[in-house]
């Protein structure tokens, strides 16, 4: 099966590496800007194509690999730049779009789908590296078999989705990757105002993120629970919310509002205690 993409960006770069890797043979790259996809194609051993037209008819299946808001114009232009799209798929893997955004390829003739890869796609090296166990999100038409063909010859679970639930599974990816990163920079930023830099501070919470993450894992979230919320003790928490003042800044509605989350998780299983579950709420409702 040869593969070609149309968005030579990171993820189209670090996929197609995997590919090859998984004994697929990749075309090559069509981008906005030839130097990106002669940079891909460098980095691939492939072709750099200018022309649409000719990475299409020189692939059974190409993968658009744009920014979410290009691919139906990409899609477009793939589509008008050819007869027929019978017996080739057209993919996007995007995690917030489904398959829908590729119909303009669909009525040509070609398989549709999404494939979205549940990584964060950072640096290229250690990307490739991470997509071997990396789980994808997959929705599409019903003869999804070349997708699953993909999955099960690069040896990679999946989740199956229907197009009408990939908004709520790209909060989810969403939420737990990009707000995680948010997270930590709101407790780098508290660490900046007693005099901590970014780097010390980073060092010194690599450790404890990575452990947590890996209770996460090991554990599930209501066991991996720990702190002053989960032991119920309520004079930590009102030393904390003193912190912030009077004033409800945005610092402070963020620690109010996770405190509550937190609570509502430590009530599942660790805090039983129906007095101290009573005052955390009120002291947590200052913010
Ligand atoms: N980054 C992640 O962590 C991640 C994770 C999962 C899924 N995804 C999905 O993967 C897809 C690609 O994301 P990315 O992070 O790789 O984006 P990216 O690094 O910004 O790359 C997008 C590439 O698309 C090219 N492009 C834009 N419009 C185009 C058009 N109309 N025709 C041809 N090429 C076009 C750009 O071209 P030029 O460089 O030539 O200007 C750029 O190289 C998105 O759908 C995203 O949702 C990303």
């Amino acid at each position: 099966m040869k593969i070609g993409f149309i968005g030579a960006g990171k993820v189209g770069l670090c996929f197609g590496l995997y590919l090859q890797q998984n004994h697929f043979t990749v075309t090559g790259y069509f981008s906005r800007s030839f130097q990106s996809a002669q940079t891909a194609s460098m980095k691939t051993g492939t072709k750099s194509f200018d022309n649409i037209n000719e990475l299409v008819s020189n692939s059974d299946g190409i993968f658009i690999t744009t920014n979410d808001d290009q691919i139906e114009t990409a899609c477009r232009q793939l589509a008008d730049a050819v007869v027929t799209l019978k017996n080739k798929f057209v993919a996007h893997m995007s995690g917030a779009l489904s398959s829908s955004a590729l119909e303009i390829a669909r009525k040509k003739g070609a398989v549709t789908f999404s494939l979205h890869p549940l990584q964060a796609f950072a640096d290229v090296d250690k990307s490739v590296a991470d997509l071997k166990s990396c789980y994808f999100g997959i929705e599409g038409q019903e003869q999804s078999e070349i997708l699953e063909d993909i999955l099960n010859q690069t040896g990679n679970p999946f989740l199956k989705l229907l197009p009408e639930q990939k908004t709520r599974y790209h909060i989810v990816a969403c939420v737990v990757s990009n707000y995680l990163v948010a997270l930590i920079d709101y407790g780098l930023e508290i660490f900046g105002t007693i005099g901590i830099d970014t780097e010390m501070g980073l060092q010194a919470l690599m450790p404890m993120i990575r452990g947590t993450v890996e209770n996460i894992g090991q554990l599930g979230t209501e066991k991996a629970l720990t702190g002053p919320i989960a032991r119920g003790d309520t004079q930590t928490i009102q030393k904390q919310m003193r912190i912030f003042g009077a004033e409800e800044t945005e610092q402070a509605s963020v620690y109010g509002f996770l405190g509550r989350l937190t609570l509502d998780l430590a009530m599942k299983d660790r805090l039983t205690d129906d007095r101290k579950i009573a005052q955390l709420k009120q002291i947590l409702s200052k913010f």
